[in-house]
């Protein structure tokens, strides 16, 4: 395309900044993006969605940073005042706490579809790994975020998770006191989980978010091996306008969830928390990590005269290496074959954590 024609086709704006950053080329790769179309497409949705409710969390966590306070003296104190005082201060705090969990169960559903479509396939095994360590940070996301109001359950719940991990030899009580800044959940505790949370947590989700968005830029999106034969094989939609505006309408309804989920069912505050008091009976963690808190409730004290608690931690790393290295696992699938265990693996890793969720819920609580 000649400079005229280009004139024709663009404002002065537009050439002006082409000329500084290259906004040709930008164009070039949106229009060159495409989405294959078959049965399974409608999973391509979920890693959208899921930076969508990220973006939420962003914009949210920012307006909350202005009121809130990070001591044990002044958090609940802080958070308190947000939701009796602060004009729509209500709303924003339950917007950040419903997109936490929706973005969190977005993110399942993103990891286990490209999972049972084999989307790690070679050359994506990098994709997957950056996904991986999004996951990793996103439940570290929600695990210092729990902490930060100060209220009676989230400090007994913060005190039980950093238990869990001192129940590794060796390093185990180095991780706890890591984590809690001390020997016990204090205010230290606190502090360093805010940090960690508002500074640490997002930076480093920052840099691997964008490696995981250049790999999918880069790639593009992958077509399971079901769709790669057959009349399915070359359909495509371009991802600018059709693919892009139907994930805005995805997004639009997805922000219609969240405002009426915060209206309806605010975040609560409860108590605030003392540490001089006894734990309350029926103390739980979010959803997301139920199933393991209620596994780790159930073995029994020792098994093989090993600590129940330890092999049940050493079984979820386990769980969680095979699941990282999956795309290094399945070498036949990287060369067209159809391998089983991948599938088999998501299902039962699914079944056993909709279970154990759901035992976590209606056992009712002994301590
Ligand atoms: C903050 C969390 C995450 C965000 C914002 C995110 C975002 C995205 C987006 C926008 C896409 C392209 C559209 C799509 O395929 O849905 C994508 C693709 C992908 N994601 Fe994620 N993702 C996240 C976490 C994960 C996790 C936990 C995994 C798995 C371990 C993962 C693995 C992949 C893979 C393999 C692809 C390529 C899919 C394909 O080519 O078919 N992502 N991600």
């Amino acid at each position: 395309m000649d400079m005229e024609d280009r004139n024709q086709q663009h404002g002065k704006l537009w050439l002006w900044l082409d000329e500084r950053i290259g906004l040709k080329d930008l164009e070039y790769l949106a229009k060159k993006k495409e989405v294959p179309m078959h049965r399974h497409s409608v999973w391509y949705y979920f890693g959208g969605m899921t930076l969508f409710l990220f973006m939420v969390q962003v914009t949210t966590g920012i307006l909350l940073l202005l009121y809130y306070r990070p001591s044990a003296g002044e958090a609940f104190e802080s958070v308190q005042f947000l939701m009796t005082e602060v004009q729509f201060g209500w709303l924003v705090r339950s917007i950040h706490a419903w997109s936490a969990n929706l973005m969190i169960f977005t993110m399942f559903i993103h990891l286990f579809s490209a999972l049972l479509l084999k989307a790690y396939r070679r050359p994506r095994e990098l994709t997957w790994l950056s996904g991986g360590a999004l996951m990793g940070l996103s439940l570290g996301f929600g695990f210092t975020g729990y902490l930060l109001p100060w209220n009676e359950l989230s400090y007994f719940a913060t005190r039980v998770g950093t238990e869990i991990p001192g129940v590794m030899p060796v390093v185990g009580p180095f991780i706890r006191r890591l984590m809690r800044g001390g020997d016990d959940v204090t205010g230290a505790t606190l502090t360093r989980f805010y940090g960690i949370h508002i500074a640490v947590l997002p930076a480093i989700v920052a840099m691997v978010l964008g490696l995981h968005l250049f790999l999918v830029q880069k790639h593009g999106m992958s077509r399971p091996l079901s769709a790669e034969k057959g009349p399915d094989a070359k359909r495509v939609m371009p991802f600018m306008p059709n693919f892009l505006l139907r994930d805005v309408v995805g997004w639009l309804c997805a922000l219609a969830v969240l405002a009426a989920l915060a209206a309806y069912f605010p975040a609560e505050l409860g108590k605030k928390a003392d540490p001089f008091q006894p734990a309350p009976i029926g103390i739980k963690p979010e959803w997301y990590f139920m199933a393991m808190f209620q596994t780790l409730k159930l073995l029994p004290s020792y098994i093989l005269g090993i600590e129940g608690e330890l092999l049940g931690v050493l079984a979820f790393g386990l769980v969680g290496l095979v699941l990282i290295v999956i795309p290094f696992l399945d070498r036949g699938a990287a060369l067209g074959r159809k391998t089983r265990f991948p599938a088999a693996f998501a299902i039962t890793l699914i079944a056993y954590m909709i279970l154990l969720t759901y035992i976590g819920y209606t056992v009712s609580p002994t301590k």
